[in-house]
């Protein structure tokens, strides 16, 4: 064989692993198209969890937390409660503790409203959304609401949700939270209030959050600090 000849066998497999690499990139780029163009596969729905944070330290509360168990039971009605009592007595932490508690049992999803500072168009809309809806063309306030409600029951059918309306100082949240209890016409409703005689709140049971206890006061002592020798000390000095 001489050189040309050698030349020429080389060029020749050179030829067909360019045409093999081509034929190669052709089918990539098919398969790509194909990925990009095949119908998206049905989303799998996921209950929403819009939780409060839980106290790390939480502590007693046994009977207000057994009281809020109830918001869990299947009735003719749903759950409606408040936790109600004056700033700063552990309202929010009771309600984070017990969302966190039963969760398991919302299958339909767990929803919440800082009413403080809340839109309720916007958190309308937000809630469309996580039930697969949007009502951002719904310029009615009570229209949006009544929207929203259908949408969370097309969702979940039989499925449970719960929803935590949390903050509510006095009569100037009454606008915020006629709509919002509205559109959760077939949830189970937790509102953390320091007002209970709003109308919108009209057939919520009070659950009142007063003091700690003394034993509380002290468990949470032993919580907060662990197994400071000093506490011991200190308890038995103060007894
Ligand atoms: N059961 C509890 N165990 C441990 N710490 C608690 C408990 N309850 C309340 N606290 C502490 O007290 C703080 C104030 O409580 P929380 O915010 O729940 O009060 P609130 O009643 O919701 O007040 P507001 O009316 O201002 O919203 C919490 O951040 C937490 O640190
Ligand atoms: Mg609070």
């Amino acid at each position: 064989m001489n050189d040309s000849t050698a030349n020429e066998i080389n060029l020749g497999a050179d030829s067909q692993a360019h045409q093999a690499a081509a034929g190669s990139n052709i089918s990539q780029t098919y398969i790509a198209q194909q990925i990009v163009n095949a119908p998206e596969p049905p989303r799998e729905w996921k209950p929403p969890r819009q939780m409060l944070n839980v106290v790390p330290t939480f502590t007693g509360r046994r009977d207000a937390l057994e009281k809020l168990a109830t918001l869990g039971a299947r009735g003719v009605t749903t759950p409606r409660l408040m936790l109600a009592g004056i700033g700063g007595f552990g309202k929010t932490s009771l309600a984070a503790q017990i969302t966190n508690d039963l969760k398991h049992i919302f299958d339909g999803g767990i929803l919440l409203a800082e009413i403080p500072t809340v839109d309720v168009f916007l958190k309308l809309d937000e809630w469309a959304k996580l039930y697969d809806g949007d009502v951002k063309e719904i310029q009615d306030v009570n229209l949006r609401a009544d929207r929203v409600r259908d949408l969370i029951h097309q969702r979940v059918g039989s499925k449970r949700v719960l929803a935590v309306l949390d903050g509510i100082v006095d009569e100037n949240d009454e606008p915020k939270l006629a709509p919002l209890v509205r559109a959760l016409s077939d949830c189970a409703v937790l509102a953390t209030t320091r007002a209970t005689n709003l109308p919108a709140l009209y057939h919520f049971r009070a659950i009142p959050v007063q003091d700690f206890g003394e034993q509380d006061a002290v468990d949470l002592f032993h919580k907060i600090l662990l197994d400071d020798a000093r506490l011991e000390t200190d308890l038995i000095y103060y007894r």
